[in-house]
């Protein structure tokens, strides 16, 4: 999503991608590839966009058989397929590295140059518009074995743009890496990792997309520090994971060969993402009533702010009580006066919802958030 310490020209090559939709015409927009046309529920769109950096894995049941699954357009097969993807349950120390909103005409060609000479295959999630610039770094993604996967054309949120709206996203990209390589991508990234569970399994039913999001994440947009987009993914990859990093950035392809080289120095082995879904085994659902402490919910890259006990009822009470004075719904600072312990209590369960979901971006400040990064 980001890049940074760009030369000048590479700013101003990249314009058209700031001017998001507008460019690179590109042929009409036929009909897409696989299962049946969705006559699906669900045209609205409901939840808000997921915070960046956290994963989210559609509740769906999982997966059972994928190749039969993806046959049958069916929406109840859908209902029965795992459609979305934050980590997947591995036997063996296999991983996914994963990179976001290429091609880049300098940097990707290096970073395929330090896979090539390891013997890596990662998954990238292109940028359609990106795609349609650079079809031979694309052809030589492919060539070399790596997994091209779809990142929307502009990198827009998709929710709000509608079945309609996601679809010409979906459809533009997948011809401009069909066009280049022959390739029918079989997954999808969303922009932000924003897609809500009805859109990720309408994208399944429509396009044959799984939903790929992560659960190691180094900001390296944001950081661009190679040092610590090491220790952040070493910090974290375990078994079963998917690496997010862009391959647009100077400062994480810098980081990649020593990354790679300590990833693989500690056991793990890299493959694409379809490589790891293949592998997936998820955890069964053990009958026994057995203590679920054992299955901890995977380890998040950051332990996201825990729950405070629910405030107990009284509490809401208590600043009526207090007189409506100080409004804000974030309790400040207590300042000591009225009745301390009430106080005390508020203090620490009123900032709990408001903690709970780190910094809830709008659409719009998420895609400023993009369109910044890329500038840096
Ligand atoms: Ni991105």
């Amino acid at each position: 999503m980001r890049s940074a310490l760009l030369p000048t020209c590479f700013l101003l090559s990249n314009l058209p991608l700031l001017l998001a939709q507008t460019a690179t015409p590109q042929e009409p927009v036929p009909a897409v590839p696989p299962q049946a046309a969705s006559a699906l529920p669900q045209g609205a769109l409901p939840e808000a966009a997921v915070p960046q950096g956290a994963p989210e894995v559609v509740a769906s049941a999982p997966a059972a058989a994928q190749d039969a699954a993806s046959k049958e357009a069916a929406p109840k097969s859908a209902a029965a397929t795992k459609v979305s993807y934050s980590s997947c349950t591995v036997e063996g120390q296999y991983l996914a590295m994963t990179f976001d909103d290429g091609p880049h005409p300098q940097h990707t060609p290096r970073l395929l140059d330090m896979l090539k000479q390891r013997g890596i295959k990662a998954t990238f999630f292109v940028v359609g518009q990106n795609a349609a610039q650079y079809p031979e770094i694309l052809k030589r993604m492919a060539a070399e074995g790596h997994e091209l996967a779809n990142h929307s054309y502009s990198h827009p949120i998709l929710n709000p743009l509608g079945e309609g709206g996601i679809r010409e996203q979906l459809d533009k990209t997948h011809q401009a890496v069909l066009s280049a390589t022959g390739v029918t991508m079989k997954l999808l990234r969303p922009p932000y990792g924003a897609l809500t569970e009805n859109m990720r399994r309408w994208t399944y039913q429509t396009f044959g997309y799984r939903t790929i999001l992560w659960d190691v994440d180094p900001l390296d947009w944001k950081v661009r520090d190679a040092a610590r987009v090491q220790s952040e993914i070493l910090g974290h990859a375990r078994a079963g994971s998917i690496v997010l990093a862009h391959d647009i950035h100077k400062s994480t392809v810098d980081a990649m060969p020593e990354t790679l080289d300590a990833l693989a120095a500690k056991g793990f082995k890299f493959v694409t993402v379809s490589e790891l879904i293949a592998m997936d085994k998820p955890a069964a659902p053990k009958p026994a009533a057995a203590p679920v402490a054992k299955t901890a919910p995977k380890p998040a890259v950051k332990p996201t702010a825990k729950k405070d006990a629910p405030a107990a009822p009284k509490l809401v009470a208590a600043p009526t009580k207090s007189a409506p004075s100080t409004t804000s719904p974030k309790a400040a600072p207590a300042k000591s006066s009225a009745g301390s312990s009430v106080k005390a209590e508020a203090t620490v369960s009123t900032p709990a919802p408001v903690a709970k979901k780190p910094a809830k971006m709008t659409d719009e400040e998420l895609r400023k958030r993009w369109l910044e990064s890329i500038n840096r």
